[in-house]
């Protein structure tokens, strides 16, 4: 190879290198930050030039962004050692258990030190512990715990975590972050519905979720699902030094890795900043009931709390034991679980036409709620687990929120039980039941429940989002024969929803609000609240994406559907189908009501801050502002195009002032008949 040659492929890899990082340095500042510093449109610029450099030099860094989507498909996972042993965690249930940890670890530090032993203690997060190793500030491995020595190589899967960094600024040489791949509740829930829906398996945790998400062989489907990672602790590290375990936290929540913030006293009202230095014994177990208390209210689920010893050097002094280290110990829950009988079960049909069986049983407190019903998901799991009417039942609350049946107590079941075996016919329509696959179906499109499934979907938060229509009122509605369809809901008048029982002036006027706040939607939005087949939210976007606009995605055929990266042809099929039949129609009816809103960007390129107390939640002024193409950002810069102010303003109004911005009372503005910044 000529020198010329070579030097002018090491200037590409280094032009590629730089546009890698600089898109790693925006997704911080997006994901850590919550704070972009550019627009979409732009984002998405940069993204697409380093796709088309990558192709075409035939070189992809190793912190490239767009590993994040790759479609890889491993056969197993590499075994890989961890450099120092990821150890497990000595348990404790009860006070005294604590009590004793604490008396254990005092010995080990004479009266001086152990006047300023202090705790640094946070939940326990029920996921998958991982380690992630940064050399020289790249993500070039990341392995599950495994048996503590060994673990697998899930690198490619994890790349998927949007808030994990690929690349760490000013990194030492090396630093190996561990912590724990978590699902939150709600997207566990999401989840386990799409599986439910498709006749794929259910999750009964959100840790096995979260675990069975980072061992898919194509990482493709880890990247679809919502997962989430948080720091707890460093395994080897060159270049760098911690004196305390709270120092080390916050370096890395610096170098943009997700931590649980620390909180300064348990009274605050704020559910956030979780984790906590106790500075006894008492404070510790406060800490503990303090967790416990709040559990429900937590977005993951957590299993107990974890005690550190602080200081570093105390814990060279305590030492560890073959298995686990002696400064720490895990103050568990108990697993709630109760035992209750299975009253009956019945049917519940889906917007696809899935059929849920749902056992309702004998009331039951498990963890402080009273449990009623809990579902069986489909037939496989009634026949895996042998759940019969009338059978006595053990309950968990997975995720502390959603009641899961683990098994049947065989001892206590009635000799008159009989296996149960889903209907072969519709309970709503009664046509017949398609049971071909694992999720038995309804194959009637116009079952009465399928359709009133279907319009709930379309007005819920993640569709079309419209605000005040939840379940019920979408009930009265529809046994009342206002709402057959959805274009029905743009033609409710006020007079349609006080015709209702419980239904005031002021509510009805909200709902007729909403409605009409929802008719600016974005593409994605819409595309999933149509609820057609495999078609999810995820989906929707790539789909969007694809199309840019509704038009090109009606007149689009199979192949154009084939040819999405991630969207695949059971989709493309349903797609299709959809379109042929009568979905062509239902978009053009909608459409006279919906304005569809396309790239943010592509309207306009202003950003916009916010700032005092606004006519409206920020949420929602944020999304009027979205929808028109700003972007809202946190921070006034000098590249920051407006400020919008309410009452009482904070110091964003002035600096606004200082480097001459335009500045709008937001009070001025009427957000229903939005039309842009400019005029103002
Ligand atoms: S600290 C050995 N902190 O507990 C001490 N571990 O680590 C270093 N875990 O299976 C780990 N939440 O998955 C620590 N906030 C937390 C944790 C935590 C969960 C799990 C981890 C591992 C076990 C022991």
């Amino acid at each position: 190879m000529s020198s010329n040659k070579i030097k002018k492929d090491n200037k590409i890899k280094k032009d590629i290198n730089k546009l890698a990082s600089e898109i790693n340095q925006h997704d911080y500042h997006y994901y850590a930050l919550d704070n972009p510093t550019i627009s979409d449109l732009e984002y998405d610029k940069k993204y697409a030039k380093l796709l088309e450099l990558e192709k075409k030099y035939n070189y992809i860094p190793a912190n490239s962004p767009t590993q994040r989507v790759s479609g890889f498909v491993s056969k197993g996972f590499e075994k890989t050692s961890h450099r120092i042993p990821m150890l497990s965690i000595q348990n404790c249930f009860s006070d005294d258990e604590i009590k004793a940890f604490d008396v254990r670890v005092r010995k080990f530090l004479d009266a001086k030190l152990e006047n300023t032993l202090e705790y640094f203690c946070q939940p326990k997060l029920d996921g998958l512990a991982m380690e992630l190793v940064y050399k020289n500030g790249i993500l070039s491995n990341a392995i599950t715990r495994g048996d503590g020595v060994t673990g697998e190589n899930v690198t490619t899967n994890i790349k998927t975590i949007k808030c994990i960094p690929l690349e760490i600024n000013n990194a030492p040489k090396l630093l190996e972050v561990r912590g724990e791949v978590i699902m939150k509740k709600n997207e566990f829930e999401i989840l386990n519905q799409r599986q439910q829906e498709e006749g794929l398996d259910i999750f009964s945790t959100p840790r096995n979720a979260a675990a069975g998400s980072v061992r898919q062989l194509n990482s493709s489907i880890t990247a679809q699902r919502q997962l989430f990672f948080y720091a707890y602790a460093c395994g080897a590290m060159e270049g760098i030094e911690f004196e305390t375990h709270k120092q080390m936290e916050d370096t890395l929540r610096n170098f943009g890795i997700p931590t649980i913030p620390t909180r300064k006293n348990l009274k605050t009202k704020s559910i956030n900043n979780l984790s906590y230095i106790a500075s006894s014994l008492k404070d510790a177990i406060n800490y503990r009931n303090f967790i416990y208390n709040i559990r429900p209210k937590l977005e993951f689920d957590v299993d107990g709390i974890v005690m550190k010893v602080n200081r570093l050097s105390f814990r060279k002094k305590i030492g560890v034991t073959a298995k686990y280290p002696r400064w720490a110990c895990a103050a568990k829950f108990k697993a709630e679980e109760g035992e209750t009988k299975i009253i009956d079960i019945k049917i519940q049909v889906g917007r696809t036409g899935a059929l849920t069986p749902v056992a309702t049983l004998e009331p039951v407190k498990v963890a402080g709620v009273s449990i009623t019903y809990a579902s069986l998901h489909n037939q496989d799991e009634i026949d895996k687990k042998d759940i019969r009417i009338s059978d006595t039942v053990k309950i968990q609350r997975a995720g502390d929120v959603i009641p899961y049946i683990t098994g049947v107590n065989f001892a206590k079941r009635k000799k008159s039980a009989v296996k149960y075996t889903i209907p072969n016919k519709c309970p709503t329509c009664k046509s017949v039941v398609d049971k071909s696959e694992s999720a038995s179906r309804c194959i009637n499109p116009n079952c009465e429940s399928q359709i009133k499934e279907k319009l709930k979907h379309f007005v819920s938060r993640r569709a079309m989002n419209i605000d005040n229509l939840g379940d019920k009122l979408v009930d009265k509605l529809f046994y009342a024969g206002l709402i057959k369809r959805y274009f029905d809901f743009y033609k409710l008048t006020k007079e349609d929803i006080l015709s209702l029982e419980g239904y005031k002036e002021k509510s009805a006027n909200n709902i007729i609000d909403s409605i009409k706040q929802s008719t600016t939607q974005k593409m994605h939005r819409f595309i999933y609240a149509l609820g057609i087949r495999h078609v999810g939210e995820n989906t929707a976007k790539l789909i969007s994406k694809h199309f840019k606009d509704i038009g090109s995605l009606m007149n689009a055929d199979k192949e154009d559907f084939f040819n999405i990266d991630g969207v695949g042809g059971k989709t493309g099929e349903a797609m299709i189908q959809y379109l042929a039949n009568k979905g062509k129609e239902e978009i053009i009816e909608l459409l006279n009501v919906i304005e569809l809103v396309y790239s943010k960007t592509s309207i306009n390129n202003k950003t916009v801050v916010l700032t005092g107390k606004l006519q409206r939640p920020k949420q929602k002024i944020k999304e009027i502002l979205e929808n028109f193409g700003y972007s809202t950002l946190n921070s006034v810069s000098k590249n920051t195009n407006f400020v919008l102010y309410g009452k009482k303003p904070g110091s964003k109004l002035n600096k606004a002032k200082e480097l001459n911005i335009k500045t709008i009372d937001e009070v001025l503005i009427d957000w229903d008949n939005f039309g842009g910044l400019h005029k103002l």
